[in-house]
């Protein structure tokens, strides 16, 4: 690929500091010497902007487009410092009457804002992975409802056979559906994968044929399908997969910690039709919406099925207590005021900025893909659906292993320069560069010019 005119890569503004592990931890491990003294700010200050700072990621370059990571969006940073300063407990209504009830409209209002139906409800956890771990305990909840008992209190043992139970998705799910299958007990064996097509969305015609192949076999308590696979960002036909786990009497859960946000953008909306037929629905607003890490959210379609999270005790969430109780909805018994950030977000920018600032990074995507389709220095693996696109680069004479290994040295090569950030995965097992687009930052010439990179390196490397 022809290397694009531009400032030489030397002046271009470093995402970090480029150190080494052994490097960062030996600038570290001042900080971390604990003594009787106290230090004042001043010093302290000092000392982390000299040790830490240089070593942290700037996301806000237009350079990053590896990760989910995005910097704070002016009205996030204007409610998250107004929430820090308060520093509010929002489990309930005696902790944080005001924390508690924004939480509780905050949630109404973003099932709303995402068509879910009259009834839904959500509530805020702290990543996306817990998100999804909660979803697939009230699936199994609702599933130990229909056998007749109450899970909380038999658990596993009350099902006849929990070694049937089963939880379908796509091999492109994210690998928090692994952890939530070992932590609720059942172990990976309980996750059955189902192929993906070209563009890496969940096969409805294998889904159909896993469900009735297993069904002699196994009980599938859950489907899940994933709006926006963390991968290639690609999103699972909704609406299909709504019918089909309906048909068959199935839970579904949408894991959309990345996507979901699209569902808000015109030209994207379509993609996320059937959604609202979820059971569950997993976000997180702290991919790309510029609001601090953590805030992620659940939304249950019937609300009062999040009532299975309930635990009751005299000091705390009394059962007596008839006012508003976010901390009934999810495990956590202490939780930040994160409704705040994210409405005062929405609120600053209104929801046609949000649009625009959420269309950006999707349209730069698009055009790096359309740019790159002819190129024949890279191979694209799929047209991207949302803010992602993986591509590998093509060597003249190098194929098989040594193509995928090139792969990992160029991505090896690029973290250790430090000045512009591709992230790698594997598709089907082999490795591929995975660009992503989530901040409206990163735009059309600066991912082109990032995959250039990729191939002058890769040129140098072979
Ligand atoms: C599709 C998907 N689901 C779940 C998660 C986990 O979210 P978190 O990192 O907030 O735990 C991610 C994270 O990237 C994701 O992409």
């Amino acid at each position: 690929m022809a290397p694009r005119s531009g400032p030489p890569e030397s002046a271009r503004p470093p995402l970090f500091s480029g150190a080494s592990p052994p490097e960062v931890r030996a600038a570290l491990a001042p900080l971390v010497e604990f003594q009787e003294e106290g230090v004042p700010l001043e010093a302290l200050g000092s000392m982390v902007e000299e040790r830490l700072l240089p070593h942290l990621m700037r996301y806000h370059l237009p350079s990053f487009h590896a990760m989910f990571n995005s910097a704070l969006e002016e009205g996030a940073a204007w409610g998250a410092r107004v929430a820090l300063e308060w520093n509010q407990g929002v489990t309930n209504w005696q902790v944080s009457p005001g924390g508690a009830v924004l939480e509780e409209l905050c949630c109404q209002a973003l099932c709303s804002l995402f068509h879910l139906p009259p009834g839904a409800d959500a509530t805020f956890l702290y990543c996306g992975s817990y998100a999804n771990q909660q979803a697939l305990y009230m699936a199994l909840h609702r599933k130990a409802e229909e056998e007749g008992f109450d899970l909380g209190v038999e658990g596993l043992q009350g099902f006849s056979d929990p070694s049937r139970l089963t939880v379908v998705t796509s091999r492109d799910a994210h690998f928090s559906l692994r952890h939530g299958v070992r932590a609720l007990g059942l172990g990976e064996r309980a996750l059955v994968t189902v192929e993906v097509d070209r563009n890496r969305r969940m096969s409805l015609a294998s889904l159909a044929a896993t469900l009735s192949a297993v069904r002699e076999t196994r009980d599938v308590f859950c489907v899940v399908a994933t709006a926006g696979t963390t991968s290639t960002g690609s999103v699972d036909p909704l609406d299909d997969v709504a019918q089909l786990c309906q048909e068959r009497g199935i839970a579904l859960h949408v894991d959309g910690a990345y996507g979901l946000a699209y569902a808000l953008v015109p030209g994207w909306r379509h993609l996320f039709a059937g959604a609202e037929r979820a059971d569950t629905l997993s976000w997180d607003p702290h991919k790309q919406m510029g609001v601090p890490i953590p805030s992620s959210v659940l939304f249950a379609r019937r609300g009062e099925e999040l009532r299975r999270m309930a635990l009751f005790s005299h000091y705390w969430n009394r059962p007596e207590g008839a006012a508003p109780d976010p901390g009934l909805k999810s495990i956590p018994s202490t939780r930040p005021l994160s409704a705040l950030p994210l409405v005062a977000s929405l609120r600053h920018q209104g929801l046609a900025g949000v649009r625009q600032r959420l269309r950006r990074p999707l349209e730069a995507i698009r055009s790096v893909y359309e740019a790159l389709r002819e190129e024949p220095g890279v191979e694209l693996c799929h047209e991207p659906d949302t803010g992602i696109l993986c591509f590998r680069v093509v060597a003249p004479g190098v194929e098989g292993e040594g193509l995928d290994a090139l792969q990992e040295r160029v991505y090896e090569a690029l973290l250790a320069e430090g000045r512009r950030l591709v992230s790698i995965t594997r598709l089907d097992g082999r490795p591929a560069l995975r660009l992503v687009a989530i901040s409206p930052e990163v735009g059309t010439g600066d991912m082109l010019e990032t995959v250039a990179e990729a191939c002058r390196v890769g040129a140098t490397l072979r």
